[in-house]
């Protein structure tokens, strides 16, 4: 069994740091979608914001990097200074993020329900520049038909792949995902689907993967949090010691993000990931909450550290 398996973007967390070290230490990922950087205007570039894609950084896996935002012409520019700068050929397009600030701005799921201007961007897109294009969507924002009429639309369109989230945007990332629905826009695109959404083991990919033999790639995201191996798993990997393998890939982590996020911002970053971990640890939700409540990053470390251990 050799599926394609992607790791998929998780904004704050799935940096170039952080993708770099799960692939120094687990294996089964085929490569990586970059959390989403904001599209600019060729005259306004903050290049700092795109440290997370430079090549330097992501040498070891193939990378797709994702751009947010509502204007065809920032996008154009963008991707075509992406390209000149470091040779990228293929974009990926976030029409799926719920967050309301987002939102808001007809940004990511906001433009969901906006499928005139969604077509502009991709007619745009595709005519002015011969980068791949992909988007990365949800059913809808409040409602299923919104994806329904953008998918009939975007059947005319040369894309490279759809990833589909198949839950609304109001749902965040509540409720079980809607397989009918996911199964009936499948039916709907002519364009080759990325499933994504709540595949958390080897169960739930042997049961989607039979129920949606259509699907081309598979997205992993909170589910790698949760248990790094997952990947190994699906495709049968010899995995050997669990809990000695993941202690030296945590260890690694804290070593790669303390020089780059100080001790506050490892703190920080290391208690999201903990929110994961916890299901790895098998700790209960009060181990967790004492655990998070630590606020020196040294002590939170050995406090962690010592919870694996007592996994023995
Ligand atoms: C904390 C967090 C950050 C996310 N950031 C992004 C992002 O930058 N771009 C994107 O397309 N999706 C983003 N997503 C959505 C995930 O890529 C994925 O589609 C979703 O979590 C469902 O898959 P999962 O159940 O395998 O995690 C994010 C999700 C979470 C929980």
């Amino acid at each position: 069994m050799n599926p394609q398996l992607w790791l998929a973007p998780l904004h704050g967390i799935t940096s170039h740091t952080f993708r770099n070290i799960l692939c120094r230490h687990f294996g089964g990922i085929d490569c990586y979608m970059a959390p989403f950087l904001p599209s600019q205007p060729r005259g306004k570039l903050n290049k700092r914001v795109w440290q997370d894609i430079f090549p330097e950084h992501n040498s070891a896996v193939p990378l797709t990097p994702q751009l947010m935002g509502n204007r065809p012409d920032y996008l154009v520019d963008t991707m075509q200074i992406l390209h000149e700068l470091f040779g990228y050929e293929q974009f990926n397009l976030n029409i799926g993020c719920p967050s309301s600030p987002v939102v808001r701005h007809k940004r990511g799921c906001g433009l969901m329900p906006h499928p005139d201007l969604v077509e502009r961007i991709v007619a745009e897109v595709t005519a002015k520049t011969p980068f791949r294009l992909s988007l990365k969507m949800r059913l809808g924002l409040h409602d299923a038909k919104e994806g329904r009429d953008l998918l009939s639309r975007l059947n005319g369109y040369p894309l490279d792949f759809l990833v589909i989230h198949p839950r609304l945007g109001d749902e965040l990332y509540e409720g079980t995902p809607h397989w009918d629905l996911f199964e009936e826009f499948c039916s709907i695109t002519r364009h080759r689907i990325v499933y994504s959404g709540d595949i958390f083991s080897k169960e739930d990919y042997k049961t989607l993967s039979e129920k949606f033999p259509m699907v081309f790639a598979w997205m992993l995201g909170r589910g790698m949090l949760r248990n790094p191996f997952l990947a190994e798993e699906i495709k049968n990997q010899e995995i050997g010691d669990k809990l000695s393998r993941f202690g030296i890939f945590y260890l690694d982590l804290v070593e790669a993000l303390l020089p780059i996020r100080g001790e506050n911002g490892t703190l920080a970053n290391l208690k999201e990931l903990w929110h994961y971990f916890a299901y790895f640890a098998q700790i209960s939700d009060e181990e967790l909450h004492s655990l998070l409540r630590i606020v020196v990053m040294k002590d939170f470390v050995e406090a962690s550290i010592h919870l694996l251990h007592i996994l023995k």
